[in-house]
């Protein structure tokens, strides 16, 4: 299939268009680089051309078209749509900082939204009715079960951007309702990291990481001094956050495995496409501390802060709905997500280089 992947530059993106071009897909990139560098890009096209391309290193034969567009501009999207047929579309460009979206929740529904209505527009003018769009288990708000089916009503969510995944999931059902075409596919995800095992692609956070994992990291590359563990009197077994963390190539992967939604034999075509992305395993914060020292022999020194507000507990998944519809599980255990964290981080402390290059 042709594939055009809104925010494939950034950290998701850039590891399903590996998976999508191994997978023997084609894609377009579409991206305003709010949030990301094309030096991604040109990694990816290095790790195509290592793992699957000719192995000689000046024939190029990988190169992903790509449009510096934001998503929100109708002419832009026409154009690109002039220019090439779809078959689908993964959906990830969004603003993502939860702390942010408390301070500019305009500019989080703005983009968010907005962006992701012009997208739609755009795409049922040219007939491609199929979309994959990255939603999240902070849909769930703080769930009535764990682990978490995609039985389990969707909940309360604490700031603007949980907001915007479930509003955006709710545009898409309801329009899906009102003109069958459409095949749309929600992706939940649980809490991504990790990085492609050669160490050219990653996560590459502007500012103070919020996420666990790029923070542990730069704590141990001597960015920071030390991480702070948002509160140890949970009612968890060591006291720390419960989280599913999975690995960004399972991750990328599960969208490749999801794109049979589309096919109008997919045995499954009257279920809803909701999709839980996880591991199903429940780590708690110090678990990964503990296993990001112990595979990969550096020091994170930490200390107890209080309880982040918004935070939840315990949040994990039964991921059996995406295995039994899609076929796909996770592959990578804790082990694999430090240690290809810290290869990333290790090998690029500074993340992409300054300079968008282009
Ligand atoms: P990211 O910020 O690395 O990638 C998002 C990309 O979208 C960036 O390259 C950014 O430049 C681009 N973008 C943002 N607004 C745009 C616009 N208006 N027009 C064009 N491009 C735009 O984030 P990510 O971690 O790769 O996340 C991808 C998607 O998955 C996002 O929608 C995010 O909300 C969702 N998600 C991420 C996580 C996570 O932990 N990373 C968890 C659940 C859901
Ligand atoms: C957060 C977002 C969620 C988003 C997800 C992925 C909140 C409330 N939720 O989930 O909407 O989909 O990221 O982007 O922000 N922790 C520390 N110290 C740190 C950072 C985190 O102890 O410096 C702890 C947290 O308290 C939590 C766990 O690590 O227990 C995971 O945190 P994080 O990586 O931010 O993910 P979530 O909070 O699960």
């Amino acid at each position: 299939m042709n594939i055009l992947v809104t925010g494939g530059a950034g950290y998701i993106g850039s590891h399903t268009l590996v998976e999508l071009y191994k997978a023997g897909h084609t894609a377009v990139v579409v991206d305003n680089l709010c949030n990301s560098n094309p030096e991604s890009l040109r990694r990816v096209e290095a790790i195509l051309n290592d793992e699957i391309g000719n192995s000689n290193p000046t024939d190029i034969k990988f190169k992903i078209p790509f449009y510096r567009t934001d998503i929100r501009d109708r002419e832009g999207l026409e154009h690109l749509f002039a220019e090439h047929r779809f078959d689908a579309c993964i959906h990830f460009a969004g603003l993502k900082a939860v702390g942010e979206s408390v301070q500019k929740p305009w500019e989080y529904y703005e983009n968010n939204i907005s962006g992701t209505l012009v997208l739609l527009d755009v795409m049922r003018r040219h007939c491609c009715k199929n979309i994959i769009f990255s939603s999240s288990a902070t849909v769930y708000g703080d769930p009535a079960e764990i682990p978490i089916t995609e039985r389990c009503s969707k909940g309360l969510c604490t700031n603007p951007y949980g907001w915007t995944k479930s509003m955006l999931e709710q545009v898409l059902v309801d329009i899906q309702k009102a003109d069958p075409e459409w095949n749309v596919v929600l992706l939940r995800y649980f809490n991504p990291v990790g990085a492609h095992p050669s160490g050219r692609i990653g996560e590459n956070p502007n500012g103070i990481p919020n996420n666990l994992m790029p923070y542990i990291t730069q704590v141990a590359v001597g960015k920071r001094p030390q991480l702070g563990i948002f509160g140890n009197d949970y009612p968890t077994p060591d006291g720390t956050g419960v989280r599913d963390f999975i690995h960004v190539v399972d991750l990328a992967a599960a969208h490749v495995a999801a794109l049979q939604c589309f096919a109008p034999d997919f045995e499954y075509r009257n279920a809803n496409f909701i999709y839980n992305i996880g591991t199903g395993n429940g780590y708690s914060v110090l678990d990964m501390v503990n296993a990001f020292v112990r595979v990969n022999g550096v020091p994170v020194p930490y200390t107890i802060m209080p309880r982040r507000p918004g935070d939840i507990a315990t949040c994990y998944c039964d991921p059996s709905k995406a295995k039994t519809e899609l076929g796909w599980r996770a592959k990578f255990g804790i082990e694999d997500m430090v240690r290809d964290s810290w290869r990333w981080q290790r090998q690029n402390p500074e993340g992409y280089p300054d300079g968008d290059g282009l």
